[in-house]
């Protein structure tokens, strides 16, 4: 039974869905453990729940400590929770504090949740690591109009280079993917893809692809270019 680690709304909740049909056991994580629950609870399959605040050390401390609880390994680490917060600002306007807020879930989470969870990967048979990045994270995808969240996913690109550098002599992939423009509370009503398209490409990385991809960037299933 291979064990999944992913968000609980949105691409996230999809991603989870999918690999729950797929017969996998999952486990679903959010900040706010009645809206978790929830979120698991409407998922059919072998699902379970952690709270995790991917923002905060203490809660991904945590969050490891219950996931030891539960197993030794883990399988696939998908790192999907993001924010999009640059609404009234651009490069020319945005303030530290918003700079440091979305680094925090988008870039500094992802790269401590990995360290966190380091021990069960490294315990798994060819483990994988998905991060959620974004085409605002390319370098010809930038806009000085959503300035924290380019720079944010930039650098968690930055990082799926690294942490492929360090970990390929273990056997562990990891991978960025920009899911595409999807209709979740982020993508907003008229993007282009159904939460099932844009989950695709993460739960393709998560159980068909071939484990020797490693250290790039996909999107619909096809490697893009940083
Ligand atoms: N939708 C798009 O068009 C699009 C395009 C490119 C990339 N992406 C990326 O795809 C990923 C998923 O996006 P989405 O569209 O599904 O977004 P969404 O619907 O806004 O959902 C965001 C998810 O991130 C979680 N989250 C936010 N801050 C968190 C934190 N500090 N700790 C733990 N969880 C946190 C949210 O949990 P709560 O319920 O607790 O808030 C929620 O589960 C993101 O990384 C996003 O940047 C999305």
């Amino acid at each position: 039974m291979k064990r999944f680690f992913i968000g609980n709304r949105g691409i996230g909740k999809e991603i989870a869905r999918q690999l729950a049909t797929k017969g996998f056991r999952v486990v679903l994580t959010a900040r706010d453990s009645k809206a978790g629950t929830k979120a698991a609870s409407s998922i059919k399959g072998d699902i379970g729940f952690l709270v995790l605040d991917v923002a905060d050390d203490q809660s991904i401390t945590q969050a490891a400590e219950s996931f030891a609880k539960e197993s030794d390994r883990l399988d696939v680490l998908v790192n999907n929770a993001g924010i999009y917060p640059d609404e009234g600002f651009d490069i020319l306007t945005v303030p530290r504090e918003l700079l440091t807020g979305t680094f925090q879930t988008n870039t500094f989470g992802p790269i401590r949740v990995i360290q966190a969870f380091l021990p069960f990967l490294s315990r798994a048979d060819k483990a994988r690591i998905i991060n959620l990045s974004s085409g605002y994270g390319e370098l010809d995808g930038l806009s000085s109009s959503v300035p924290s969240y380019c720079l944010s996913k930039l650098t968690l690109n930055g990082a799926t280079i690294m942490f492929d550098q360090a970990l390929r002599s273990r056997g562990i992939a990891v991978n960025s993917v920009c899911p595409g423009w999807v209709r979740t509370d982020m993508g907003g009503p008229s993007a282009s893809l159904s939460v099932e398209e844009g989950a695709d490409t993460s739960v393709w990385l998560a159980s068909e692809a071939p484990h020797s991809l490693s250290g790039k960037f996909f999107r619909g299933r096809r490697e893009i270019s940083w």
